[in-house]
């Protein structure tokens, strides 16, 4: 980015001129005849736009941890040049990043209960950290903790989107009595600008843990305690923020994901039925996108942790018709590229119940589950249908129904030779610790590809994309397991052609 060489002396205006220019330039002589569907290209503006978000398992709030607000906060500031000295001029401060349900003094939003107050507080957040670029504005990626501890017997979350009743806590949902679904606490470190010799750098962070009677601070070195963090760092004019995010699970959290998200700027995102806030500008489309980013993973995150290389989020409903808001018809739709090497292709000749009906290889020809000579088996962990869907094809498994505020459909693949074609692993272990790459995923291509369920009959819907994520979900751990990786460079690029 030409932009970032420009030295401290100038004047904001006359930099804001330059950037135009070298904008047009840049669209004229593109390489590579693609634009970014991304606010922040590359990640690779100084004045960052980021915000965090926890859910809890069926992607809600339902309480505020005490003394933290709203688990919505975010760290968005423009960079103001002066001569050698560097300034940020901060959009949210603490006051506006502690609002809370209980701590704010508008009966109306006290009102909303925490759940949509969170929703609100995004929205507002969002409102302050909008970068107008016009034709569209945007506001922030969007780094997503959640939980996925659950009180079956306090029958919480909805089954299917519909009201659910109590049952007895099972394996499949860990707690540990009253109050397991807390939210975690929440700090933040403010971006601020540090002097390195020559360079400046500019740093900054969340951190936090569910366990909300262990010191955040020490947390990490805390035997059997949970910690999460992350923290970007950047230097001035130069390179891609660099974000390093750190996940840690104990023995009451032994379920915990940590995404950065590049969500639709409005409308509904993946696994969220509330108007939301992100950074994608434009809203990627099957099957004409990309996605660039560098990943290095320094932790695994043990032999539970489905690292996503790419996890893609959307919605619609089984008839095809798009999502509106109604939980009960709504169906949220994801797929995941787990590249943790211990996880294990589930399905089977001898398990077809794990698979898609078919799979569809890049030359468009398709191939049906039951074809044992064809099908490639490896390349698929897991398959589960809409448990609302009418015409399944049998043997079939439905989505666990309490984890989503609607129903949802998964399929998760993983490092496969059928997936080459798409610029993904092939083997095992590719991209995995101790191998940081920089990837170009034809993530448009691969989603046009992949199976979906559709009722019989009905029109195939155009694929969007409101939620691209990256991150990891360590899944129900014995023990206390860490994950440690970071991302930058990240960017959506859609042929010039398509847009
Ligand atoms: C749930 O647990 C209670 C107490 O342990 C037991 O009495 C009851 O039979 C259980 N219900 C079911 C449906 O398993
Ligand atoms: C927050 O700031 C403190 C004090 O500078 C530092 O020790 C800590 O590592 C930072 N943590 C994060 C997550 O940014
Ligand atoms: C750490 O916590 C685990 C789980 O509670 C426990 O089994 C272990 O003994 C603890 N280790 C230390 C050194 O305290
Ligand atoms: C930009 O950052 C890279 C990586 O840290 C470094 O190698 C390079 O020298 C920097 N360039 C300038 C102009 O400071
Ligand atoms: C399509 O690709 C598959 C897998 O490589 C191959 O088996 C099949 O013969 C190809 N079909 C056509 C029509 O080329
Ligand atoms: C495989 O499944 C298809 C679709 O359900 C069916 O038509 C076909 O008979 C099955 N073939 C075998 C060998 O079971």
């Amino acid at each position: 980015m030409e932009r970032m060489k420009l030295p401290f002396g100038f004047n904001i205006a006359i930099v804001a001129c330059t950037f135009l220019l070298l904008g047009v330039y840049a669209l004229a002589l593109n390489d590579d005849g693609y634009i970014s569907a991304v606010g922040d290209p590359g990640m690779k503006r100084d004045g960052l736009r980021v915000a965090i978000e926890s859910w809890n398992q069926c992607n809600e709030v339902l309480e505020e941890a005490p003394n933290m607000g709203s688990p919505r906060m975010a760290d968005c500031f423009d960079v103001n040049y002066h001569g050698t000295k560097v300034k940020l001029d901060h959009k949210v401060h603490k006051k506006q990043n502690m609002l809370g349900v209980s701590n704010n003094p508008y009966a109306k939003l006290r009102a909303l209960g925490a759940d949509k107050f969170a929703a609100w507080k995004e929205l507002y957040l969002g409102s302050r950290c909008e970068v107008l670029d016009t034709p569209r504005p945007w506001q922030f990626w969007m780094i997503m903790l959640k939980s996925g501890n659950m009180d079956t017997l306090a029958a919480v979350c909805p089954k299917n989107g519909f009201k659910a009743e109590p049952f007895n806590q099972t394996t499949q949902f860990p707690c540990f009595g009253k109050g397991c679904m807390n939210m975690p606490s929440m700090y933040h470190n403010y971006t601020n600008v540090y002097d390195d010799e020559e360079r400046k750098i500019m740093k900054g962070g969340f951190y936090g843990s569910w366990d909300l009677n262990a010191d955040a601070t020490k947390a990490f070195d805390t035997n059997d305690t949970s910690y999460y963090s992350v923290t970007w760092e950047k230097e001035v004019g130069n390179g891609s923020w660099v974000f390093h995010n750190v996940l840690k699970t104990s023995s009451k959290y032994p379920w915990l994901m940590l995404y950065l998200r590049s969500d639709a700027t409005r409308g509904f995102s993946g696994g969220y039925h509330y108007e939301t806030r992100g950074m994608s500008k434009i809203v990627p489309k099957s099957p004409h996108f990309k996605v660039r980013f560098t990943l290095d993973i320094k932790k695994g995150g043990g032999p539970t942790s489905q690292f996503y290389l790419m996890d893609i989020g959307s919605c619609w409903k089984n008839n095809g018709e798009p999502c509106n808001g109604d939980v009960t018809t709504d169906v949220t739709r994801y797929s995941e590229m787990i590249i943790n090497p211990e996880a294990e292709a589930l399905c089977k000749p001898s398990r077809l119940i794990e698979c898609p009906p078919y799979h569809t290889f890049a030359n468009g020809t398709r191939v049906h589950r039951n074809d044992t000579a064809n099908f490639p088996y490896g390349a698929y962990h897991i398959y589960n249908a809409p448990g609302n869907a009418m015409y399944l094809e049998k043997p079939v498994r439905t989505t666990d129904p309490y984890s989503n505020p609607q129903p949802q459909e998964i399929l998760q693949i993983l490092p496969h030779p059928v997936w080459g074609e798409y610029g993904y692993p092939t083997k095992k272990g590719e991209g995995w610790v101790g191998d940081p790459r920089t990837w170009e995923l034809d993530v448009g291509r691969l989603s046009q590809s992949l199976y979906f369920y559709q009722d019989p009959g009905t029109k195939p819907v155009e694929r969007h994309w409101p939620s691209i994520d990256l991150g990891t979900e360590i899944y129900i751990s014995k023990v206390g397991q860490v994950a440690e990786w970071t991302v930058s460079n990240f960017d959506i690029i859609i042929p010039k052609e398509a847009y």
